[in-house]
């Protein structure tokens, strides 16, 4: 099997590369601003340049395309749109077009922004989408377009990714803010108001590389089966790191300003995936017991 990881050097890029690695199976990768460090075959490419990407896809011949890379700044998306659609929709439209011509496999990833976070039932990979961002919108475009040029295209739907960056070997996105400022004493202010189903880099990788040995098509829901809060997802982290819970501060999404909205319960269902795959989904417990070494503060 031969992998190409568009956005090897993203948090989830990095750990496609990193699992794709570990199962034996020839993995090269693109890379925008920063080469990761890997010893794999790396090229420099933005993805909105469709004859580069062209290039590399026919030069490297991959079994299948992994894309990872996005413009994943929610608000910046709302401040960039055209550059937001031009990425996450134009871009991945046009390689899996190419996909379609030269007989390529595509996984694209996706998110739980594509829904408008109304309902407080989980979302199953048939509910109506309504993004209420431009990053949801320009998301909810990519999957459309990927469809257009590859009816067949895997397309996995994530949900507030985090983990450890396996080109750097940090911890990386909330969990590390949370453990950063528990660390130095200093209150977390955190959301009651919003619910997620955390992905962890590691384990969403894994169940990536599943899909695409199980031949899967069409979209999946990959994320924990634990539908938390940000204030819940700080305690299991106090929780993980044996600290009271006395700096969590309870606060409300209208506490801060932002240019993009929000949704308010994004959960994902992830009951296709598991049954496509024979395995339950972990617990955020699970996933954060998984990565304790890089959790737990080394100074206590
Ligand atoms: N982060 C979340 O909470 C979350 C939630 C749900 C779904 N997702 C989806 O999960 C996927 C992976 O996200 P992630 O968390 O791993 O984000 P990430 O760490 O920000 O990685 C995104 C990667 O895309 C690259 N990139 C940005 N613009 C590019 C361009 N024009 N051409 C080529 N590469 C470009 C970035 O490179 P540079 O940094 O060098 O620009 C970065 O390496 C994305 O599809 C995202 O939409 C993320």
């Amino acid at each position: 099997m031969h992998l190409l990881v568009l956005g090897a050097n993203g948090l989830l890029g990095s750990n496609v590369v990193r699992v794709g690695l570990e199962k034996g199976w020839t993995v090269s990768g693109t890379y925008h601003s920063t080469p990761p460090d890997f010893d794999i075959p790396l090229f420099e490419l933005d993805i909105v340049d469709s004859s580069t990407a062209s290039e590399i896809i026919e030069s490297e011949d991959p079994d299948w395309i992994v894309n990872c890379a996005a413009m994943t700044d929610v608000d910046g998306c709302e401040e960039h749109p055209d550059r937001a659609h031009d990425v996450n929709a134009q871009a991945p439209g046009e390689i899996a077009a190419h996909c379609s011509q030269g007989d390529y496999e595509f996984l694209h990833v996706s998110t739980d922004y594509v829904f408008d976070g109304k309902s407080t039932a989980s979302y199953s990979e048939d509910d109506s989408v309504n993004p209420v961002q431009v990053y949801g919108q320009s998301k909810l475009d990519g999957e459309k377009a990927v469809r257009d040029g590859l009816s067949d295209a895997l397309i996995t739907r994530l949900s507030f990714v985090y983990g450890v960056h396996r080109g750097t070997d940090e911890l990386t996105g909330f969990p590390a803010w949370v453990r950063d400022q528990l660390q130095t004493d200093s209150e977390v202010p955190l959301f009651t108001d919003q619910y997620i189903t955390p992905s962890r880099a590691g384990h969403t990788a894994s169940k990536l590389l599943e899909l695409i040995e199980a031949e899967a098509s069409g979209t999946f829901n990959v994320a924990c089966r634990s539908c938390v809060s940000p204030y819940e997802f700080g305690a299991a982290i106090c929780d993980q790191m044996d600290v009271a819970t006395s700096l969590l501060v309870e606060g409300k999404q209208s506490d801060i300003e932002r240019p993009a909205t929000r949704p308010s319960h994004t959960c994902l269902d992830v009951t296709k995936t598991q049954d496509q795959l024979g395995r339950r989904q972990p617990t955020l417990t699970e996933d954060l017991t998984a990565i304790s070494d890089w959790i737990a503060p080394t100074d206590r």
